[in-house]
């Protein structure tokens, strides 16, 4: 591929208010996550993922979604959607009226029992009710596929069995994938490696990268996907807020801001305003007590 190519521009998933806030151990006022998505709505991102509909035993973090959900000012144009397990999950975001939906499963068993309590197989079958309703509510579906590189029990991942977990999803419907660096240890070549099977597989604008920030690569993993293969789907969290609670040592998603500071760097404007993020990520981290991008205490 040409070097200097202009590439498509980026498509920016914002996963800081499910993602991000998922992962923090104190209470985050109601009012905070609300001001948050409201700030996000303002700053050009055409998707942000508001909350998710889980067990809230297993996510205490999640359970006021539903009024997040209530209480947002929805700009137009804008895709507010939520995170589900199960039918359970739909229910109760179709009640709340978020405009796209997406379920979760994982390249590594160990990690979907801890995460979902199920096999990969189970939970794809889980799913497939999740995913005709969602459809025939004429709705987008996207399923995510968390330790796509690296699981925090079982190792590294082949990356055969992330095409084949994604080739389950399509199977039921699924028809965009968010591919998970769950722990964020991904290399660049490791990224390459992924990418050059999974875009065989699926079209190349079916596929969204998630890169947590643990090792500090995951800019480079984006830059080496867009450069390299043309992916334009990143998700990202404002302030780089976050983690994941099911895997243990993995950090916050990479910044939206440090994303759409990179594109803008090697030629791509995204349209999303870099100091309306900034301000975004200030107005949240007051709430969590400590510095923007600072990590929360173990
Ligand atoms: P289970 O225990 O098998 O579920 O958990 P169950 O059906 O036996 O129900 C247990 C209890 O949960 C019941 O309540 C249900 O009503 C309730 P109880 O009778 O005990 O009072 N329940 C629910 N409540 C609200 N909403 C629901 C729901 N479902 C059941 N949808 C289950 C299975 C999947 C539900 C559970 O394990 C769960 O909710 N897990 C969520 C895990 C989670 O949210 N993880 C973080 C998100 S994934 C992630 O961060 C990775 C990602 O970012 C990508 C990446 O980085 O790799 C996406
Ligand atoms: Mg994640």
């Amino acid at each position: 591929m040409d070097p200097v190519k202009p590439r498509p521009t980026p498509r920016l998933v914002e996963v800081g208010p499910r993602d991000g806030l998922q992962n923090e151990k104190g209470l985050i006022p109601l009012d905070a996550k609300v001001a948050f998505v409201d700030a996000l709505s303002e700053t050009g991102l055409q998707e942000i993922e508001a909350g998710s509909f889980v067990n809230p035993k297993a996510v205490p973090q999640m359970a006021n979604s539903e009024q997040v959900f209530a209480r947002i000012k929805r700009k137009p144009g804008v895709l507010y959607s939520a995170l589900v397990p199960n039918e359970l999950g739909l229910d109760l975001a179709l009640a709340c009226k978020a405009d796209k939906i997406s379920v979760f499963t994982a390249a590594s068993e160990t990690f979907n029992q801890k995460n979902i309590k199920a096999s990969i197989k189970d939970s794809i079958e889980r799913f497939r009710p999740v995913v005709l309703r969602t459809r025939q509510a004429k709705l987008p579906i996207r399923g995510y596929v968390s330790t796509a590189f690296w699981c925090p029990f079982e190792g590294q991942v082949k990356p055969e069995k992330v095409v084949e977990v994604v080739k389950m999803l399509s199977g039921i419907g699924v028809t965009e994938f968010s591919i998970g660096d769950t722990i964020g240890k991904a290399s660049p070549d490791e990224v390459r490696k992924l990418l050059f099977l999974l875009c065989k597989a699926v079209p190349k604008d079916s596929i969204f990268l998630h890169f947590h920030n643990t090792f500090g690569r995951a800019v480079a993993n984006s830059i080496v996907a867009w450069k390299t293969f043309g992916i334009t789907g990143f998700d990202a969290s404002t302030g780089g807020v976050g983690g994941c609670p099911y895997a243990p040592g993995a950090s916050g998603n990479v910044a939206t801001e440090a994303l759409v500071s990179a594109f803008k760097a090697a030629g791509s404007d995204t349209g999303i305003d870099e100091a309306k993020l900034k301000a975004a990520a200030v107005g949240l981290f007051k709430h969590l007590g400590r510095p923007v991008g600072a990590r929360p205490p173990k």
